[in-house]
C-alpha cells in the first residue's frame, strides 16, 4: 500500500517538478527556448520581404523553377513560423497566427503567380490583422506543410548562412535565418512516416534535434556577433543533414 502510495506521488511530482524548473525533458526541443513570439514575427515579415522584394516583384520570374522554387519554399518556411506563434505564450495581439499560416501555406502550393502574390498580400495583412476573421483549423507539427519543400527551405537557409556567419551587416536579422532552420526542426521531427520502426523513429528523432540545436546554437553565436563561434559552428552543422540523408533518403 505504502509503495502504491509513494509511487503514485512521484508520478505527479515528477511531471511537477519539470513544469516548475522550467526545463524540458532532455533531448526534447522547447519552442520556448527556440524563439520568442517577438523573434517569430520578425522571420516572418524578413520571408515576406525576401519574397516582394526578390521574387514576386516580376510576373515572369514564376516562370522560373528555380525561382518557383524559392518561393514555395519560403512559403512554408512562413507555414512552419507561424505554427510555433500559434503555439506560443504572449504572441502579438494584433498578430493572426492561423491566418498567416494559411496564407503561407497558398504560397507553398502555389501554381500560378497570382496565387502565390494573393498568399503574400495576406501574410501581410495578418501581421496587422484588425480582426481576426476566418475559420481556420488547429493542426500539429505533423500536419503543418510538406518535407520536400521544407528541406528545400532548410538548404537555402544554410547556403545562406555561409556568407552571413562571416561576415554580417544586420546579426540580429541575419541571425533569424539560422532560427527559422530550427523552427523547420519541429515539423522535420513530427515527420517520423519516413520511419519505420521505433528505433528507426528514434533515431529520426534524434538528427532533428540535432539539426535544431546545431542551428540554434549558430543564431546565438551570430546574435552575440561571436564570429569565430558561428563559423566554427557552421562547419559542424551539415552533420545532422549527412546522418539524417545516409539512413533516410532514398536516392
Ligand atoms: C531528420 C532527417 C533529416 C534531416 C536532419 C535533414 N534532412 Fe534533408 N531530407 C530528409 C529526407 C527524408 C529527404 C527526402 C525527402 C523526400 O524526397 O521525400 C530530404 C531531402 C532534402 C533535400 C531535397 C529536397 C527535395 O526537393 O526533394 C534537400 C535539399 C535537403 N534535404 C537538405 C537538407 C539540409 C541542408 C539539412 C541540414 C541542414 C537537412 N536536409 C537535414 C531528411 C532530413
Amino acid at each position: 500500500m505504502r509503495l502504491h502510495h509513494t509511487l503514485k506521488s512521484l508520478c505527479v511530482l515528477v511531471p511537477l517538478l519539470f513544469l516548475f524548473s522550467g526545463a524540458a525533458p532532455e533531448g526534447k526541443m522547447s519552442l520556448e527556448k527556440t524563439a520568442t513570439p517577438q523573434q517569430l514575427v520578425n522571420a516572418i515579415r524578413r520571408h515576406a520581404d525576401t519574397l516582394s522584394e526578390e521574387y514576386l516583384n516580376d510576373p515572369k520570374r514564376f516562370e522560373d523553377n528555380l525561382i518557383r522554387d524559392k518561393i514555395t519554399a519560403k512559403g512554408g518556411a512562413i507555414e512552419a513560423l507561424a505554427q510555433a506563434l500559434e503555439q506560443a505564450k504572449n504572441a502579438p495581439a494584433e498578430v493572426h497566427a492561423l491566418a498567416i499560416r494559411s496564407a503561407g501555406h497558398q504560397i507553398a502550393t502555389a501554381e500560378t503567380f497570382q496565387q502565390a502574390e494573393d498568399g503574400l498580400k495576406n501574410v501581410i495583412a495578418n501581421l496587422s490583422a484588425q480582426q481576426k476573421t476566418g475559420n481556420f483549423q488547429e493542426l500539429t507539427w505533423g500536419e503543418v506543410g510538406d518535407l520536400p519543400n521544407q528541406m528545400e527551405e532548410i538548404n537555402y537557409l544554410y547556403q545562406g548562412l555561409r556568407r552571413t556567419v562571416r561576415r554580417s551587416r544586420d546579426p540580429e536579422a541575419d541571425a533569424l535565418d539560422a532560427m527559422t532552420v530550427a523552427i523547420l526542426a519541429f515539423p522535420t521531427e513530427a515527420n517520423e512516416n519516413y520511419a519505420f520502426d521505433d528505433a528507426e523513429i528514434a533515431e529520426w528523432k534524434k538528427y532533428s534535434r540535432q539539426m535544431h540545436d546545431d542551428f540554434l546554437a549558430i543564431a546565438k553565436a551570430m546574435r552575440e556577433e561571436d564570429t569565430d563561434k558561428a563559423r566554427e559552428l557552421y562547419k559542424n552543422a551539415p552533420r545532422s543533414c549527412a546522418a539524417c540523408h545516409d539512413k533516410f533518403r532514398e536516392e
